[in-house]
């Protein structure tokens, strides 16, 4: 099992889900963690929980979207640390925004680019000089298999999740140089309030081979992250969506349509 002793780790959207795991499993694999999120009192919750395991650890409330704020807070947590060893950008939110509903549609894709890009990419931004200096670090975004197969009724939460991977590749290939290494993360499907939206009682989850658990997602990335490769992918089935979009392409677009029937 890799360990983290001494390294200094920022996660976002610590308050929840895989964030949350995460959040904690580093600190059973001797990080300290500084753990983020909105909710306060969730929050309170959990810092408990990361003390115990490493006495540094605590959480703070951060809200993303808020590019200043979020940056000044991870100058502060380097400034007291004397520099962030690890970066966990994983905080996001999701919401319907279908076509049909213009004026949400541009509300939503603002709301949800504010949060699950913009914060993404100033975090990102505001720890790479730091790693770059000392030779050393470790920056992870989560995406989604929604950016290699955007579903329908769900473009702007796709097209945001898209954006996050492209600009973490692009980045990863700048940065290997200096020993820093950038990771993109796809979790699959995970059964978090976020997995959970959108599911009604009795309505069908998505197949076994795409399902994880935080645990399972959390573990995965502790044990890859600082490899050499940049996509982390805890499941691999959604790895053949781009290519049946190629190959089969009017099987897999019945599908895509069958599912935004679904969702109505
Ligand atoms: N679950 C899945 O199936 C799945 C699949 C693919 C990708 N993902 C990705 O995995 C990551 C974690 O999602 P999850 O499934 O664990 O969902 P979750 O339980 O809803 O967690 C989302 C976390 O993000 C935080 N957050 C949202 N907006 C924030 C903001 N403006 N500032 C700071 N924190 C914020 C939330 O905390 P507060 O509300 O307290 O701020 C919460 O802790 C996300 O990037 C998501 O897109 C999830």
């Amino acid at each position: 099992m890799k360990r983290y002793d001494g390294a200094v780790a920022v996660v976002t959207g610590a308050s929840s889900g895989i964030g949350r795991r995460v959040a904690v499993d580093l600190t059973d694999r001797g990080a300290t963690v500084v753990g983020l999120a909105r909710r306060g009192d969730l929050l309170a919750e959990l810092q408990p929980t990361i003390k115990a395991a490493t006495p540094a650890s605590r959480t703070q409330t951060c809200d993303v979207s808020d590019e200043r704020a979020y940056r000044q807070v991870l100058a502060e947590i380097a400034e007291e640390h004397g520099g962030i060893d690890i970066l966990i950008n994983n905080a996001a939110i999701e919401q319907l925004t279908p076509a049909s509903d213009p004026e949400r549609m541009m509300e939503g894709a603002r709301r949800l680019f504010a949060t699950n890009f913009f914060g993404l990419v100033a975090g990102t931004l505001a720890v790479l000089p730091g790693m770059i200096e000392r030779r050393s670090g470790i920056v992870v975004n989560v995406s989604s298999d929604a950016a290699r197969a955007p579903e329908p009724g769900h473009s702007a939460y796709s097209a945001s999740k898209a954006a996050v991977s492209a600009f973490t590749e692009a980045i990863a290939h700048e940065v290997a140089a200096s020993s820093v290494h950038v990771h993109v993360l796809y979790p699959g499907w995970v059964p978090t309030a976020m997995g959970m939206s959108g599911f009604g009682e009795g309505d069908t989850l998505p197949p076994k081979p795409v399902r994880r658990t935080e645990e399972q997602v959390s573990q995965l990335l502790l044990n890859r992250m600082g490899g050499p490769r940049i996509e982390i992918n805890a499941a691999w089935l959604p790895l053949l969506a781009p290519i049946g979009r190629t190959v089969l392409p009017r099987a897999y677009q019945r599908e895509m349509r069958r599912r935004f029937a679904a969702i109505g």
